[in-house]
């Protein structure tokens, strides 16, 4: 895999992951290519297995195919299953660049986030709004993104959880300058800004982006502005 990777470049550059739960499945390749000239950094797919969350959605081969419609993006695989390990292969034959799954699925992560970079993907680690933040705090070293989830995971459309943002703060401060801070759920242009100060670099949106006409028009807008102006920092 030589794609460059915006998980573990080392910049600070906000990022926007288009989650394509909210696309129009029907013409998911022209929606995905779509968002990607719009200007989002990293497709995320959604994947459930309707007993982590309930509801059931994509596999890996979606996102085989994804990959072979699109071999430059970079897709950003995030698994709301039970038992994440089993799928790790599959989803890095189906050319997943980045692999996220649950604490609450596995407390002691550790094998899983050594088998996902032995499996040539990157690792994150997420966790729910109930979880208390000392379960994934020992463990965010070894991971090369975390997660706050701002919903309860299972749908697109849910209201953002405001007290995640102290959360997302916590985290923040225990990270190196190669490690993301993803968010996820509820996220548009009234609550985006709230995320980037509390240190998230890396937003996930459905809703905000695929239920408008203006793709470009709302990546730009959860980015803080072009990404020419916001910059790096
Ligand atoms: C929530 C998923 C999110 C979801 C976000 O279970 O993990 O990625 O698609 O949807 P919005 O942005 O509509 O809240
Ligand atoms: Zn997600």
């Amino acid at each position: 895999m030589n794609r460059p990777s915006p998980v573990t470049t080392p910049s600070r550059l906000p990022l926007v992951g288009a989650s394509i739960l909210s696309a129009d499945f029907a013409r998911l390749a022209d929606e995905c290519r779509s968002v990607l000239e719009g200007g989002a950094d990293m497709l995320h797919l959604d994947v459930m297995d309707g007993h982590f969350v309930p509801n059931l959605t994509m596999g890996p081969a979606l996102c085989q195919s994804l990959r072979r419609s699109l071999p430059e993006a970079f897709l950003d695989v995030h698994l709301m299953v039970t038992d994440p390990g089993r799928y790790i292969e599959a989803f890095a034959e189906a050319g997943a660049d980045h692999f996220t799954f649950h604490i609450e699925a596995r407390p002691e992560p550790g094998e899983v986030i050594a088998a996902i970079h032995g499996a040539g993907m990157t690792a994150g680690l997420a966790i729910n709004p109930p979880t208390p933040i000392e379960r994934v705090l020992p463990h965010v070293e070894a991971a090369d993104l975390v997660l706050v989830m701002s919903v309860n995971p299972g749908f697109a459309g849910q209201s953002f959880i405001g007290e995640v943002l102290e959360t997302t703060r916590r985290i923040s401060g225990s990270l190196r300058t190669d490690q993301r801070l993803q968010m996820d759920g509820g996220i548009n242009s009234g609550t985006a800004a709230a995320c980037r100060e509390a240190g998230c670099d890396c937003l996930v949106a459905a809703s905000a982006i695929f239920k408008t006409s203006d793709y470009a028009g709302a990546v730009s807008t959860l980015r803080g502005g072009p990404r020419e102006s916001v910059g790096t920092v």
